[in-house]
């Protein structure tokens, strides 16, 4: 559906509900009941960044820093393949240490794995993303966060908003499923820049979208602001499946973080995939990006999908080019 930035305000802005409807409708008819799992694997809670928001940030020396060796995130790979994942999200904050030829000597072994593999590691440049890809990475994911560049400068000291759109439109080229996504409720974010963001993920042809509300981290900057908006973040998702009616949308951590069964109104409000959380107990406590980060795996969150009327896919790897 082509929707002017004018008729994204007005929707943003109103206190009509239908949109969440109107995706719903639009997810199963363009992508159907099916919900994709993707196994996160956080290999890394290391960062050379200051994103404000971000309780991993190098600033805040209160977090006890963890990085998985080879061996570690191997092993929690084959478990998630074992147990049914078709998708293995490697995710980490900006953390030197994993050099290129680490990284798609670990790619390649998960890959053996017969499993898709999702990449969240930050800004990189063309030569290392190519080389990832050849090593059989399939898609990435890098939120552009917000698209108001004033914004980003102030969120995301010493950062290059262009160098982050570079990166997204490199990982297009370069023949990633990629994936991008925004912030909603960041302070002094506009109604209007929401609609930008959106209109941003139609420009980039994105092929994922995770939309999630901002969440104060109490050893952040940014601690004493307000909270995202709940409804609001899953009213810029329902705009976004509408738009890009093919594509996979998470149901956002964030969001269930918020509220009880977040997650189930996304799934039910334009939300394809859930990203259940394969790292340990002990490492996943400390990557905090923001706090109470809940996570349900298991036979929990299938019986609360199967509530739904929905199912999870056991037999796809669910790309988009599938749908
Ligand atoms: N609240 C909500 N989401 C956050 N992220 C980072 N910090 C926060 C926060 N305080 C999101 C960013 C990033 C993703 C991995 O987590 O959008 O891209």
């Amino acid at each position: 559906m082509e929707l002017s930035k004018k008729e994204i305000i007005e929707i943003l802005k109103s206190n009509d509900k239908s949109i969440f409807k109107t995706a719903d409708e639009v997810r199963r008819e363009y992508v159907g009941d099916g919900i994709h799992l993707r196994g996160l694997i956080e290999f890394s809670n290391i960062c050379k960044r200051n994103c404000l928001y971000c309780g991993l940030q190098s600033a805040n020396r209160s977090v006890k820093r963890y990085r998985l060796s080879k061996n570690e995130i191997l092993t929690l790979a084959k478990k998630g393949a074992k147990d049914g994942y078709k998708t293995i999200v490697l995710q980490s904050g900006e953390d030197d240490f994993y050099t290129t030829d680490l990284l798609c000597d670990i790619v390649s072994e998960i890959k053996s794995l017969g499993v898709a593999i999702t990449l969240s590691i930050g800004e990189k440049n063309f030569e290392e993303y190519k080389a990832y890809k050849e090593a059989g990475a399939d898609r990435f994911l890098l939120r552009i966060e917000t698209t108001d560049e004033n914004l980003y400068k102030k969120m995301h000291p010493y950062a290059d908003f262009a160098n982050r759109r570079r990166c997204l439109y490199d990982l297009k080229r370069l023949g990633y499923e990629t994936g991008t996504g925004c912030l909603v409720g960041l302070p002094e974010q506009s109604v209007e820049s929401l609609a930008d963001d959106i209109l941003f993920f139609k420009e980039l042809n994105a092929d994922m979208v995770g939309i999630g509300p901002f969440i104060p981290h109490p050893q952040t900057p940014l601690k004493t602001q307000p909270v995202g908006n709940f409804e609001l973040a899953v009213k810029v998702m329902a705009l976004t499946r509408v738009i890009l009616p093919d594509i996979n949308i998470p149901a956002t951590t964030a969001m269930e973080s918020l509220r009880e069964d977040g997650r189930m109104f996304a799934l039910q409000s334009g939300a394809n995939v859930i990203m259940p959380n394969l790292t340990d107990e002990f490492h996943k406590k400390m990557y905090e990006i923001y706090p109470n980060k809940v996570s349900i795996t298991g036979l929990e969150l299938e019986n609360k999908i199967s509530q739904t009327g929905r199912f999870i896919v056991s037999d796809s790897c669910g790309f988009r080019k599938n749908n």
